[in-house]
């Protein structure tokens, strides 16, 4: 671990909650081993899975206020539905207030929630590792989705986008327009 990630993990435990510190370690620790099998550089996986919640523990109300001072633009649906937000927020923040230059960090927590079309594997492989960590224990199919983003990480991506939609249709709950679209975007690679 280099000087930079011991000191953002310092402030991460800090500025979040005792689950969402352990979620957030879950996920970092993740991220460093889908790293290891897919070949990308575990120093960035793990700094991006420390920082990806960064702003999840902030209150709404200053949420909000964060978003119109970082001129960080929001759709409809992140005004409706707050804690969609922190992605967002948190990409702006760790720019901001942790230092990092890497753009590919930044994005990779910017979508961690929603994917985006055509995804880096960094910003798949937290996109995922947000979903599997071994802390997560309530989403369908996860021993499976759990192996097969070892397998085949595409793959795996595609089935969570599938089963979040599914959930949330269930749930009722409003769905980003971009969580659909990544959801199209990787169906349709996997069909061709
Ligand atoms: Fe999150
Ligand atoms: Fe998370």
């Amino acid at each position: 671990m280099t000087e930079e990630t011991r000191s953002i993990k310092k402030k991460i435990k800090k500025v979040l909650d005792k689950d969402r510190y352990q979620h957030t370690l879950g996920v970092a620790y993740t991220a460093a081993s889908l790293a290891m099998r897919y070949g990308v550089d575990l120093e960035r996986a793990f700094l991006a899975g420390l920082l990806h919640d960064c702003a999840k523990n902030i209150p709404n109300d200053d949420k909000f206020q964060l978003c119109r001072k970082y001129k960080v633009k929001l759709n409809d649906v992140e005004k409706k539905a707050p804690y969609l937000i922190h992605a967002k927020l948190g990409a702006t923040l760790a720019e901001k207030l942790y230092g990092v230059k890497d753009d590919e960090i930044v994005n990779a927590i910017k979508y961690h929630t929603t994917g985006r079309p055509g995804m880096t594997l960094l910003e798949k492989i937290i996109f995922t590792a947000d979903y599997i960590e071994p802390g997560r224990s309530n989403a369908q199919n996860l021993n499976e989705i759990r192996q097969l983003s070892f397998i085949d990480l595409d793959a795996a991506v595609t089935k969570i986008l599938y089963d979040t939609l599914q959930y949330l249709e269930t749930k009722d709950q409003l769905i980003d327009p971009m969580t659909q679209m990544t959801y199209d975007y990787y169906a349709g690679i996997r069909i061709k």
